[in-house]
């Protein structure tokens, strides 16, 4: 796993939108694996300004999301492909049939992951996945257990994830309890994964990786180290504490 260290959050947020932008230049019909949360936010920012300001060019970009919440509809504030239009697709030129972000909404959970599941085959590898991390090392919704899926699939959300990810909901009970997850196959499948992480609250996730030696299934970000090209993108805070 590389590791490039940044002073700040902007710092990474810079460093992960030039290996984007870099690829799409390069290959401008990319796949990117996106991910929702506060941290990609900045690198959100960053590709606007590149297109705004430099022009970069999505028309051909294709994108698929790593998850969304069971039961929010696209108007809900809260659900993913709401996030992913507001803080990326409405700034861009990106297609928006080029855009997926899974769908579930309680009606038929096991046909909602198999659509997803053919989404992923038929539009084939992703040039870049991005990947946040959860403090329990979650990595989109798979959350720690003695088995984790390989392939999109419905999962419960562990009590501190709904805990953590209430700070957007108004009260707790608002946070859903169940998430459509690409799984740990599908993740995999890119051909470079940049990871990224900041503040102090992920310091003890980051340290489990670089210095844990280990991989796993309950701490599913350990499992990175089998891919063979991730980029950790950490700053400071996240690194030292
Ligand atoms: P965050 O979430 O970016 O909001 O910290 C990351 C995650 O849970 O994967």
């Amino acid at each position: 796993m590389k590791t490039i260290i940044c002073k700040d959050y902007d710092e990474m947020s810079k460093k992960a939108a030039e290996i984007i932008t870099k690829q799409v230049k390069e290959k401008p019909d990319s796949v990117l694996g996106l991910a929702t949360g506060s941290t990609p936010i900045g690198l959100y920012k960053c590709l606007i300004k590149e297109h705004k300001e430099n022009g970069l060019d999505f028309s051909k970009v294709k994108t698929v999301n790593l998850d969304e919440y069971v039961g929010l509809g696209e108007k809900d504030d809260q659900s993913y492909i709401y996030f992913m239009r507001d803080n990326l697709f409405n700034h861009i030129n990106i297609k928006k049939e080029n855009t997926h972000v899974p769908e579930s909404n309680k009606e038929d959970l096991k046909l909602d992951t198999e659509k997803y599941n053919k989404l992923l085959d038929d539009i084939g590898t992703r040039d870049i996945q991005v990947l946040g991390i959860g403090v329990n090392g979650h990595i989109a919704f798979n959350e720690p257990d003695d088995k984790l899926n390989l392939r999109t699939s419905i999962v419960d959300l562990t009590e501190e994830t709904i805990e953590v990810n209430s700070r957007f909901f108004e009260k707790k009970e608002d946070v859903p309890t169940k998430a459509i997850s690409m799984g740990l196959e599908d993740i995999f499948d890119a051909k470079c994964i940049i990871l990224l992480a900041n503040g102090k609250s992920k310091k003890e996730a980051i340290d489990k990786i670089l210095n844990g030696k280990f991989v796993d299934t309950n701490f599913p970000a350990s499992l990175l180290h089998l891919h063979p090209n991730v980029v950790l993108i950490v700053d400071e805070e996240a690194y030292n504490g």
